[in-house]
């Protein structure tokens, strides 16, 4: 499906980032890894390489650094193929009690959350146009910007303006042949920054009630990922709400 494309993943060295950038790759996609620790992302690219035999190159810097965009466009028109799709799975959970909480703390928290994908993607989707091609963009929120979750104000914020910028930028970016502009909004994923959280039990409840017949996995946000790639997609400015139906039914006893 995504064979002569190639997508950038930004997160790339995170947890959830695995599995969806192997699920790429498989679908026939060259790959441009880009995240601030060169060791995993190096790692990774060697393993795409050696499994599914595409071209990798790997970014190293920081979202919020303008000049990590030129990069990542380097990087991508320096592969075969021409570039088609970026995902980005940067995030920062944000993890403050209310104590802690102070407006430079929720503004770094918001600049990494928010506004410098929004802009790293605007950064994108500017350069794509300038060069008449059409693509897809996937973001990721969390099941927390859609659905209101007790002390999750620094980190909510962040993510329900992702989705908020998201619409706005498919709005920006829908002229023939679009850049789409999609979101993914996980719940309670089994890697990453939600593995400590699941290993102390936080949501253990959920499980035991019957709330969620599991936790997520990483090869579920895969499979949404490939499908927000498909070429042809007929779906822009969007939010997929992956979280098993955490957010629906939290509140049955
Ligand atoms: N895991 C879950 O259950 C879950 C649930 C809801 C939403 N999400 C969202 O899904 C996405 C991926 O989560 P994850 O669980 O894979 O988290 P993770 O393991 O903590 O990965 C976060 C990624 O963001 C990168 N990053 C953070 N700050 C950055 C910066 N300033 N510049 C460049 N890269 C930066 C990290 O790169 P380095 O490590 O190289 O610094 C890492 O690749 C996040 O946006 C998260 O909010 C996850």
């Amino acid at each position: 499906m995504l064979e002569g494309l190639v997508v950038a993943m930004l997160g790339a060295s995170g947890g959830l980032a695995e599995a969806s950038l192997h699920a790429l790759a498989e679908q026939g996609a060259h790959l441009v890894l880009m995240g601030r620790r060169q060791g995993v992302l190096e790692e990774r690219a060697r393993q795409v390489r050696a499994r599914w035999d595409r071209a990798v190159q790997v970014v190293v810097g920081d979202i919020q650094d303008e000049e990590t965009w030129g990069r990542l466009w380097a990087a991508m028109v320096s592969l075969p193929g021409r570039p088609f799709g970026w995902v980005c799975l940067v995030g920062d959970p944000g993890r403050l009690s209310p104590d802690q909480w102070s407006v430079p703390k929720l503004a770094q928290l918001f600049a990494v959350n928010a506004a410098a994908p929004l802009l790293a993607l605007r950064d994108w989707g500017h350069r794509m146009k300038a060069a008449g091609y059409g693509g897809n963009a996937v973001l990721f929120a969390s099941m927390q910007a859609v659905h209101p979750i007790e002390d999750s104000l620094p980190y909510a914020l962040g993510k329900a303006a992702l989705v908020y910028g998201a619409r706005i930028l498919a709005k920006e970016f829908g002229t023939p042949p679009p850049v789409r502009v999609n979101v993914i909004a996980p719940g309670v994923t089994e890697a990453g920054m939600a593995l400590a959280s699941i290993v102390r039990g936080k949501y253990r409840p959920y499980v035991e009630r019957g709330v969620i017949p599991r936790y997520g996995r990483p090869e579920d946000v895969a499979r949404a990922v490939v499908f927000l790639m498909t070429p042809d997609l007929y779906m822009t400015g969007q939010v997929l709400l992956l979280d098993g139906g955490l957010t629906l039914r939290r509140d049955l006893r």
